[in-house]
């Protein structure tokens, strides 16, 4: 999830060096501090690149802003001819940022800690791209999915080439692993994630496993747990992500195989105290000691007490006694 960002003052400091958002996710070397100020802090198992998942959407030209404390803002795509538009040949050249980021952090960082590359999920990025992502966003994109299906489906195709072909760039330039971030897959009915969540989803995770077929893919279809087997079994991620809707412990039942990761909600880290330890102890103990990476349901948020993240490592790091940190 995301471990970078506002709670952290360091971050702040960081985040005046660029005027806008889009500004500092395309400088190389302040992506690279933002990325490694949450590991010196926690010393966390894992580094996830600082980016964003709408990097994408602008690379093939489109109109992308972040207003500050609103979030993105889209010029949305409406015709056939503005999904034509989209350039996937310019994404190599724009996103060379994101991968020399990659690189400069790969040599600060201790071997024994992951370095995660990510996307967007072809239908969380269609809905900004449709949606505008301003406060009607999901129910325009849910709206224009069901007015233009072929058209929706063309783009959820083109997504899923350009994001496999991000991914397998972000491992050239050092990931050692890569999560694909679904974050509003659970606002779809069963027929219409099967459609739009899913099968774009099998053709990402296929291109993306021909060019690294030994590099592990988190998958993370937000909120939706009701057509989860289907997605599982084709889309066969390394591991699944959940967020706090779904029980721990039966979603390893279900899968018994499958890594799970997740799920503790970013809320207990803002609560902290023994509402925190409780969610944590349930955590461990429905996690297991395998097949089970501890994150969050969703990213930290910004009014989170720091202490509270010390606190959530210390619980973590004591269930685990004698394992040296590059074997968790
Ligand atoms: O820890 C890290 O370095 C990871 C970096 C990361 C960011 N975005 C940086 C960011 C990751 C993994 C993302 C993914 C992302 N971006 C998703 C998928 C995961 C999720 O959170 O659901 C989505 C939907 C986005 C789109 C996005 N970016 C939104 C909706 C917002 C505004 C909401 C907010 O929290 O402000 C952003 C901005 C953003 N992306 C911030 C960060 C650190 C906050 C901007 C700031 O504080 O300067």
């Amino acid at each position: 999830m995301r471990q970078a960002g506002r709670y952290l003052p360091e971050y702040q400091a960081l985040r005046k060096e660029a005027v806008t958002f889009l500004d500092l996710c395309y400088n190389a070397k302040l992506c690279a501090e933002a990325t490694l100020q949450p590991i010196r802090r926690f010393t966390f198992d894992a580094a996830i690149i600082f980016s964003d998942i709408l990097v994408v959407p602008d690379a093939l030209g489109q109109e992308v802003r972040f207003i500050e404390n609103e979030g993105p803002r889209l010029a949305p795509l409406m015709s056939e001819r503005d999904i034509a538009n989209l350039a996937p040949s310019r994404m190599a050249e724009h996103l060379r940022p994101v991968y020399d980021a990659l690189r400069l952090v790969r040599t600060q960082l201790d071997r024994s800690t992951a370095l995660i590359g990510f996307c967007g999920a072809p239908f969380t990025l269609a809905s900004y791209m449709v949606g505008g992502g301003g406060p009607n966003n999901l129910s325009n994109a849910r709206l224009y999915a069901k007015a233009h299906p072929e058209r929706f489906a063309t783009l959820l195709d083109l997504l899923a080439q350009v994001g496999a072909d991000h991914l397998i760039a972000q491992v050239e330039a050092g990931a050692d692993l890569v999560q694909v971030f679904d974050s509003w897959a659970g606002i779809l009915d069963p027929d219409a994630f099967d459609r739009y969540g899913r099968a774009p989803m099998v053709t990402l995770v296929k291109r993306f496993r021909a060019a690294c077929p030994k590099v592990p893919l988190i998958a993370f279809p937000k909120g939706h747990v009701a057509s989860l087997e289907r997605y599982v079994e084709t889309v066969a991620p390394d591991a699944l992500s959940v967020d706090w809707t779904v029980a721990l412990g039966a979603i390893k039942s279900r899968f018994p195989g499958l890594v799970v990761q997740g799920n503790l909600d970013p809320l207990e880290l803002i609560v902290g105290g023994e509402s925190l330890e409780r969610a944590v102890r349930k955590l461990l103990s429905e996690g297991g000691q395998s097949r089970f990476i501890v994150n969050l349901g969703h990213g930290v948020r910004p009014q989170t007490p720091i202490e509270n993240v010390h606190k959530l490592v210390e619980i973590v790091r004591q269930n685990q006694t004698n394992m040296p940190k590059n074997l968790h």
